[in-house]
């Protein structure tokens, strides 16, 4: 595998500091944290570790750009122009963030290119749309009176991003707070910081006035926790762990902050035997080994129906036995390595705890190569509901299948977890599938297809898998305020 050094020249690391009321700056601690390549662990640069006196540094500006500065002025349409303008220069840019975002995170190139970068783009110019469309009511209240409401951007607003999809993640958070008027503070995963400063250097040059987006780097409990307890900041938007979010929650009640939460899960994907046996063996495959598995809903629990349950894992594993690892660079890559040393231990882990559960290893479950964090894609047979691997998120490419008789079994066995954030079901009988789509406790149901994702669709979790909605009007709603206005016309 060719070195980091080797890789540099695309994509060039140019932005490695706080970005703070338009400015780039050093950590006031002047302390620095090293970024890696996932796939060779060599370190790609040191970039600003930010601490409470630099997110202080940056309330004070987005406080500034949203209180009195230029942000509260502009017109909404306007908004939405700078919008659209930060969407065209990442697309000028694509090839140099997608290759950015496969150095920081190691995830393949192909993948960074079909799916990050684009994601990004029109996400960006969904929300760019709603600017000028953010609509209160008028209100028939009893009396002589004119009641209407408005919807007012709820202010400063903390976000704190994970490291599976850095830029997407980036999107998802700026678009609707943009667009609704909001300004920003983002601490982005210590893991991956580069994407996050590149577009905000982007969206400078897009003209968004300083102040409006702010990025400090760091950690979560520094940098992360100092954002949650700011009596600055209006609302954080967190995607991560639930561990995390429960902290958050707790560190944001002195507060009383407006909070959103991405979380994780443990999705089931339901195939029936009257399915299209090849599209939902594909379907399965694509829906826990994308992204290495590191996807919040990536549907980790596999239920076969049971007269097509040999055949199906059958074809699972021939299809992991094809499954191309390697250097995330080079294009025909599928699977690239872990994020970290601590998230490649974890998935080892439960390999180790399916094993003595008693589940089969059909395939994978050990290191692939000698070098970098990749894990081969790892299958296990004849699991069981209480196994922890069925239980507990894992992160990462390990795909439990457990075997299932009849409709009234699966719906409960689905439901059978803390988590809710997604399900897919597979058949060719269209009630069936309805019915289970009424039936599981989840903000996303897929039908006959995974991970399906549109800026248009909101997306969000059930149970402990969330609070409130990204994308679509339901994740706008949440960078808003109501107000409700009465005047008297007597
Ligand atoms: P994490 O929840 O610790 O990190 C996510 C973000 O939260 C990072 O930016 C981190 O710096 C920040 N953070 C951490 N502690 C914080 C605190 N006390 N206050 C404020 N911010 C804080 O997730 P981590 O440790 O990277 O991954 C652990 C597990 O979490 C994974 O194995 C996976 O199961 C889950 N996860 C789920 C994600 C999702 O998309 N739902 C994304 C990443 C991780
Ligand atoms: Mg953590």
């Amino acid at each position: 595998m060719a070195t980091v050094t080797e890789r540099i020249a695309p994509p060039q690391v140019r932005q490695t500091s706080c970005f703070i009321g338009g400015k780039w700056i050093p950590a006031v601690s002047g302390k620095t944290f090293e970024t890696i390549h996932p796939a060779t662990e060599e370190v790609i640069c040191e970039v600003a570790e930010g601490d409470k006196e630099d997110v202080d540094l940056a309330v004070e500006a987005a406080r500034e750009a949203f209180d009195t500065g230029p942000w509260s002025k502009i017109d909404a349409r306007d908004r939405g122009h700078f919008l659209n303008r930060l969407a065209d220069l990442i697309e000028e840019e694509s090839e140099e963030l997608a290759a950015l975002e496969t150095l920081d995170n190691g995830k393949p190139i192909g993948d960074a290119r079909a799916a990050d970068i684009p994601l990004v783009i029109d996400c960006l110019r969904y929300y760019a749309g709603w600017a000028d469309k953010i609509h209160g009511k008028t209100i028939p209240i009893r009396g002589d009176y004119f009641c209407y409401t408005r919807r007012e951007p709820v202010g400063v607003v903390g976000q704190i991003i994970p490291w599976n999809f850095p830029a997407l993640m980036a999107a998802w958070k700026w678009g609707p707070a943009l667009a609704a008027g909001c300004t920003i503070v983002m601490k982005p995963a210590e893991q991956t910081p580069l994407s996050c400063l590149r577009m905000a250097r982007l969206a400078q040059k897009a003209g968004i006035p300083d102040g409006v987006i702010n990025v400090v780097p760091g950690y979560g409990p520094t940098a992360g926790a100092a954002i949650v307890k700011h009596p600055g900041v209006d609302k954080v938007a967190f995607t991560g762990e639930l561990a995390t979010a429960k902290i958050i929650q707790r560190d944001a009640a002195e507060t009383m902050k407006r909070l959103t939460f991405e979380l994780g899960g443990k999705s089931p994907n339901i195939v029936f035997a009257d399915a299209d046996l090849e599209a939902a063996v594909e379907g399965a495959h694509f829906g826990l080994y994308f992204n290495q598995g590191q996807c919040c809903c990536a549907g980790s629990r596999v239920f076969v129906e049971e007269p097509i349950y040999d055949e199906f894992i059958h074809r699972l594993a021939a299809k992991n036995s094809q499954r191309r690892l390697g250097d995330p660079f080079d294009p025909a890559t599928e699977q690239g390595p872990q994020i970290d040393q601590a998230q490649f231990d974890k998935i080892l882990k439960y390999v180790e705890y399916g094993k003595e559960d008693g589940a089969e290893c059909l395939t994978g479950g050990k290191r692939f190569g000698d070098q970098g964090f990749f894990v081969e894609p790892t299958l296990f047979a004849g699991v069981t509901d209480d196994m922890r691997i069925a239980q507990d998120e894992i992160f990462g490419p390990v795909m439990s299948t457990l075997k299932f008789s009849g409709m009234d079994e699966i719906v409960s066995r689905a439901n059978n977890t803390n988590f809710g954030l997604a399900a897919a079901v597979w058949s060719r009988d269209v009630g069936k599938a309805h019915h289970l789509a009424s039936k599981v406790r989840a903000g996303t149901v897929w039908v006959n297809c995974y991970d399906v994702f549109d800026a248009a669709a909101p997306f969000g979790g059930f149970k402990q898998s969330g609070l409130g909605r990204e994308l679509g009007e339901a994740g706008l709603e949440a960078y808003t305020e109501n107000k409700t206005v009465t005047m008297a016309i007597g």
